[in-house]
């Protein structure tokens, strides 16, 4: 059995972070979100992992290399434009064989992981198999409709009216029947190839798609709120560790780490959270389910419920809350007076300003 991750597409819902790093590779709990389901991949005893990868393809092959540290064999597959999850399926034909095969999206996070879903897939194997999980806004993924027997009626894609509130969940199982349906199938009325239509092409042909609602805990990291809900319920099984430096006017409470290098100065800290190598708290306070990356200075500032990426510095700040903050950003509060707003933001930006 292979593995076909995807990780190109646009990431258009994470902008400004994707218009300068792919949204795989933002860290949750200091760890990119693709890592997690590499490593759920070879638990799940599937090492053979074709990636997808699109414009950002440097950066992706940059970070997980040649697979071997997380005991993978990783084959890199150049997608020329996010043409959608069925037609990365159609260009990986050559290097999936007649394999079967796990495709798992890359910016999804499956809290559990996939070993039992695999393993009851390769014992009945039917011709594909998906996950679903009921969600409250069934209309902003794919929804399944079952029977009464629970097979797989219908599918639909961001339907405007759902008829049930069970959506897709970003992994599916399929054996070589896929690739007649990929090839089959047309563009949708937003000019992708769908695998939500691949699949509902295997059922209107008789063939078996059979249904898992997992009741575990899923997120599609594609936007700014699932990321930080996602980094919030990993930090809380983080094991807590002070490598690094904690002065005596320091306090942290609960589940804190603090990488090795790290260095925590007259500073709160209240757990879940985690300091990333080398970066410096000075202070501060830093509130919880906050994740510090590498080489970043928090100085005179309050951060909770946040995720700030590697060798920014925020000095000065005030409070900062419910935020995604890039990488190399520097936020400062004004020294003197007019105490203005001085921003240079890019692109898609998002500010909310306390006045
Ligand atoms: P999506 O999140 O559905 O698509 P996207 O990355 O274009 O994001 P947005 O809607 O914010 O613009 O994609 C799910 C995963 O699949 C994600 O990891 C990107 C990847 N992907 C591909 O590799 N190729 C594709 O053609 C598409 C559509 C997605």
């Amino acid at each position: 059995m292979k593995a076909l991750v995807l990780s190109g597409g646009t990431g258009s819902r994470l902008r400004p972070i994707t218009h300068t790093a792919a949204k795989q590779l933002v860290p949750v709990a200091n760890k990119p979100v693709l890592f997690y389901g590499i490593e759920s991949l070879v638990a799940a005893g599937v090492t053979d992992v074709g990636i997808i990868v699109g414009d950002t393809a440097a950066e992706i092959r940059a970070a997980v290399g040649d697979g071997s540290r997380f005991g993978a064999r990783v084959t890199y597959l150049p997608q020329e434009q996010p043409l959608g999850l069925a037609h990365a399926v159609l260009i990986a034909r050559d290097w999936l064989g007649d394999d079967d095969f796990v495709m798992y999206l890359g910016d999804n996070f499956v809290v559990g992981g996939i070993t039992e879903l695999v393993e009851e897939f390769r014992r009945s194997r039917p011709d594909a198999s998906i996950l679903l999980t009921k969600v409250a806004d069934p209309s902003a993924f794919g929804v399944a409709e079952l029977g009464p027997e629970g097979g797989v009626l219908r599918l639909e894609e961001k339907p405007r009216e759902p008829r049930s509130d069970l959506a897709l969940v970003g992994v599916y199982l399929f054996t070589p029947a896929v690739h007649e349906a990929v090839r089959a199938i047309r563009p949708s009325a937003r000019g992708e190839l769908e695998i939500t239509d691949a699949l509902q092409w295997l059922v209107d042909a008789g063939r078996t798609v059979r249904s898992t609602v997992i009741s575990g805990y899923w997120k599609d990291t594609g936007n700014v709120t699932d990321m930080l809900e996602v980094n919030r319920t990993v930090l809380e099984a983080l094991p807590p560790a002070v490598l690094g430096e904690v002065d005596g006017d320091s306090e942290l409470v609960g589940r804190v780490r603090i990488e090795a290098g790290a260095s925590v100065v007259r500073s709160r800290i209240v757990g879940p959270a985690v300091i990333g190598a080398g970066s410096v708290v000075r202070d501060s306070y830093i509130g919880p389910s906050t994740s510090v990356a590498d080489g970043c200075v928090i100085s005179g500032s309050e951060v909770e419920f946040s995720i700030v990426l590697d060798d920014s510095r925020i000095e000065n700040a005030g409070r900062i809350e419910g935020s995604l903050i890039g990488r190399m950003v520097r936020m400062s509060g004004a020294a003197r007076a007019p105490r203005a707003h001085r921003l240079v933001l890019g692109d898609h930006s998002q500010v909310q300003i306390a006045p």
